[in-house]
């Protein structure tokens, strides 16, 4: 589309960035917002009438699979479930097979990701195959835009290793995120410690076993001075040592899933492994503190974990099974129907900021969470936010079906969704 004359007008909506909230229409050229405001037209109208106009969601967590798992999804279908879901930009996590863990890894990720539907950007193993004991050539990474660091699916384990990992971020100017997790008090559970798993004789692994990561990490920002970001944060305690952090000036970013906003350990009850999850669903008083969290900007944004797993591995036994569940097309629901209509007290407004420009920040990804305005990147979401309907079993456009919200009746839904100036999803379908 660059370089084209031909324009675009988003017509009718109301529209919500970082700098607040106007009426408006929207005109696009290229790949970029060429001006804004009352009675605008262009050569496509794209219908916004009843939506909200936003920056493009942003996922700093997203699991596609691909190199090594096409069969749970690929590149190409997790990127078409993500703008089904209003996401223009996605970070894709390093868990794959082989790792992502040097640049040729990365150029093979980010070139699949040229052809797909959204902007895919990778983070890169902190640890060389994500073994824990040797630092991966992060500074190959970084010369290819690599931003943020992370193990994710484990943990660095060893405090030393970590410290290095840190002064070499610093040093890049990267961001190291983490997985926190104890391995030698998680190792063996499936599900979280409490009065569900001693009923249900599976074993748990304590809250501590993500906080003393937390607390390790803090602490180590503190002496290394490098900026961090823990990834999905489940409990009360993790949120409460972030709040202590950010409010003593640490450069630390935190992010919460939508299932650790919305589900607990009480969904176990019946072994179904869709509830399987890494960290493990917590308790009422966690899920709230979570909610809290995000709120109050403890936690700057929700990411989805979209974690795909192939049917036939998700039928295994809950403790054989593995962990994980998907996110894309069901984070901007849930987030409107649990935190601002259940009473957490968040606006539509403030759950953007935790969607789109926060994530962006997070992750420096200059062309997605910017204000809608001239000048702007055309990346953009239309949602209707009086939008109802009910989560099924389908898992929509991913290639796994692990979708542990089957049955439940959410408000808010992406209409259409504006890449780089393409309209790739119109009325809710993806346009190619
Ligand atoms: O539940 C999870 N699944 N947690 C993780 O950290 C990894 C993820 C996966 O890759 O399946």
């Amino acid at each position: 589309m660059a370089g084209s004359d031909r324009t675009v007008v988003i017509k009718g909506g109301r529209i919500i960035d970082e700098t607040g909230e106007r009426l408006g229409d929207v005109v696009l050229r290229g790949d970029e917002i060429v001006d804004v405001g009352p009675g605008l037209t262009g050569d496509e109208v794209v219908d916004a009438s009843g939506c909200i106009v936003a920056p493009g969601l942003v996922d700093l967590h997203t699991h596609l699979r691909q190199p090594g798992k096409e069969e749970a999804e690929t590149i190409e279908s997790g990127s078409r479930a993500a703008v089904l879901g209003g996401y223009t930009a996605v970070l894709a996590m390093p868990n794959t097979t082989p790792a992502i863990d040097c640049a040729s890894v990365v150029r093979e990720v980010l070139e699949l990701g040229r052809a797909s539907l959204c902007d895919v950007h990778t983070s890169g193993a902190i640890t060389v195959d994500r073994a824990g004991e040797q630092l991966a050539p992060m500074a190959e990474m970084a010369e290819l835009g690599v931003r943020l660091f992370t193990d994710d699916g484990t943990g660095v384990q060893d405090d030393r290793l970590m410290r290095r990992a840190m002064e070499y971020g610093r040093g890049l100017g990267v961001t190291l995120a983490q997985h926190c997790e104890v391995t030698s008090l998680s190792e063996g559970t499936c599900m979280h410690e409490g009065e569900w798993s001693a009923r249900l004789g599976l074993p748990g692994q304590p809250a501590e076993a993500e906080e003393l990561m937390v607390m390790r990490d803090i602490a180590l920002a503190r002496l290394t001075g490098a900026r961090i970001h823990l990834l999905h944060l489940s409990t009360a305690g993790s949120v409460a040592m972030v709040a202590a952090a950010r409010a003593g000036g640490l450069a630390v970013t935190a992010e919460a899933a939508p299932h650790h906003f919305t589900l607990t350990d009480a969904c176990c009850a019946e072994y179904d492994a869709t509830f399987k999850v890494h960290p493990p669903l917590r308790t009422d008083a966690d899920v709230a503190a979570v909610q809290r969290g995000l709120a109050d900007d403890t936690i700057s944004a929700i990411a989805t974990d979209h974690a795909p797993h192939a049917p036939e591995e998700k039928e295994r036994p809950f403790d054989q099974a593995p962990p994980g569940m998907l996110g894309l097309e069901y984070a901007l629901a849930l987030a409107f129907t649990q935190l601002v209509d259940g009473g957490s007290g968040m606006s539509e407004a403030d759950v953007l900021a935790r969607l789109s420009w926060q994530p962006a920040a997070i992750a420096a990804m200059d062309r997605h969470g910017r204000p809608v305005a001239a000048g702007s990147p055309a990346n953009l979401c239309v949602i209707d936010p009086d939008a109802r309907w009910t989560i099924d079993a389908s898992g929509g456009a991913s290639r796994s079906r692990n979708v542990p919200y089957v049955g439940r009746e959410v408000r808010g839904r992406v209409r259409h969704t504006i890449c780089d100036g393409e309209v790739v999803v119109r009325d809710g379908e993806a346009q190619r």
